[in-house]
């Protein structure tokens, strides 16, 4: 299990990012500022590397969980391909050089553009997109004609399993807008086969995300092994890859999270040499949270401490525009001090609340701290590297924060904070 706190430790009293202390970062790019532990962001990515060994598997980062183009050239380096859902996210591939044949493309609303630049990319184009809806796989048929050439494609199937998490980021049932049913595939399999400008690669699944037990999984594994069973019988031909998505829940509270290597096993059993298709498939998972999310903190000076009634409230300089995570999912965040001092008792219970002007501002309620912690001290939001910067926006006109990666005792800025100007750039009078 990857902790945040096997990376950031206090060390003389002030929390450290591996080596380097957040109170030396704070001091040279302000704050709020969001960290990244580089041996917290390859940790994971191995971890599923070698789970899944000896099958011919790539993780391919989800890059909508943290797509700073340090982090993406760092996992790249690293074996990783890129799980993208846009021209956007392609765009910052191509500039860490991600080989185009380690690149899928999820995402129920594709457009002509983005099929054409995906077909292009890298001269050979991506390795396959993964296809959501019957009228998408007609576009990408006329797209893929136009340019002449033929377009490498999975099916996103829709297992119907509840992946039991959050329902806005629950996504393998019949009722969410993703994927296609079984029943949908079957009877438009023959029309695919016949498509010239398509190639049916693969199938591909998602199911949610943070999820925390493998069973929604072991479900949705089975009746993809199943799915391909019956397609390779139908089409009279191999299907070359599985693309299983991404989902493994982490810790953010003291959730018990899968293992990762039960989660291969489980991989292997249904997909690796015995299982029942017969044959080896390439295999490809999405991991985003599991490798981003325990690498970041934000972290954020405390600007007034306040009492309303029988709340006391501690207000920092990061608001909801800067990760808005706990606004719009109640999501869990620890909070520690950066002076490990402030933990310690007497203590009260404060509301970490943010400048936004929306009452959904709020990082956490009822959070202990000492007594002593007033404005100009500093906490840090832990597990704030996976949909934390990637989420973020200038709502109330608040210039986006600046990213620092430490690597043992070195650190560097990987993304320097925006100005004011920032804020109308291309805008007009
Ligand atoms: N593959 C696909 C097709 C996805 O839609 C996602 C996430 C992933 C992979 C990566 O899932 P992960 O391994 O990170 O769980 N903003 C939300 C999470 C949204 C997830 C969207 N899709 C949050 O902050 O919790």
């Amino acid at each position: 299990v990857i902790k945040p706190k096997d990376f950031y430790k206090y060390k003389q009293g002030v929390l450290h990012a591996e080596g380097v202390s957040v109170e030396r970062i704070l001091k040279q790019f302000g704050s709020p500022v969001y960290i990244y532990s580089q041996s917290a962001l390859v940790k994971p990515l191995q971890a599923l590397k070698r789970a899944l060994k000896p099958l011919h598997a790539t993780p391919c980062f989800a890059v909508k969980s943290n797509s700073n183009i340090a982090i993406l050239n760092l996992l790249k380096s690293e074996g990783a391909g890129m799980d993208i859902v846009s021209g956007g996210e392609l765009y910052r591939c191509g500039l860490v050089k991600v080989p185009g044949k380690d690149i899928v493309f999820s995402g129920v609303g594709k457009t002509a553009e983005e099929i054409r630049e995906g077909l292009f990319y890298d001269s050979n184009g991506i390795f396959a997109f993964n296809v959501e809806s019957i009228a998408e796989i007609s576009k990408i048929n006329d797209v893929a004609k136009s340019i002449g050439r033929s377009a490498p494609i999975a099916l996103r199937f829709n297992p119907n399993v509840d992946a039991k998490t959050h329902p806005y980021i629950s996504t393998g049932l019949k009722k969410n807008k993703f994927g296609i049913s079984k029943s949908n595939i079957l009877s438009h399999f023959a029309w695919i086969m016949e498509l010239e400008n398509v190639e049916l690669k693969g199938i591909s699944i998602h199911i949610g995300s943070q999820i925390l037990g493998l069973s929604p999984l072991k479900d949705a594994f089975g009746s993809t092994e199943k799915l391909i069973i019956e397609i390779e019988k139908l089409a009279g031909q191999k299907i070359e890859f599985v693309d299983l998505g991404g989902g493994l829940g982490i810790q953010y509270k003291k959730e018990k999270i899968p293992d990762i290597d039960a989660y291969g096993k489980l991989i292997k059993k249904h997909f690796g040499k015995g299982s029942k298709i017969g044959h080896a498939l390439r295999v490809i998972i999405e991991p985003g949270r599991v490798i981003s999310g325990n690498s970041g903190i934000l972290v954020s000076k405390v600007l007034f401490k306040k009492q309303n009634g029988t709340k006391k409230f501690l207000i920092i300089d990061a608001g909801m525009n800067d990760l808005i995570r706990p606004a719009l999912y109640q999501s869990y965040h620890e909070i520690v001090p950066v002076r490990k001092a402030f933990s310690n008792a007497p203590f009260d219970s404060y509301e970490i609340v943010g400048p936004v002007c929306e009452s959904s501002d709020c990082f956490g309620s009822t959070r202990k701290f000492s007594k002593k912690i007033d404005s100009e001290d500093s906490v840090a939001i832990l597990s704030a590297g996976a949909y934390g910067f990637t989420m973020a926006n200038q709502y109330n006109s608040r210039p986006l924060p600046p990213e620092v990666l430490v690597s043992g005792s070195n650190y560097r800025l990987i993304r320097e904070r925006q100005d004011y100007s920032d804020l109308v750039s291309g805008e007009q009078i």
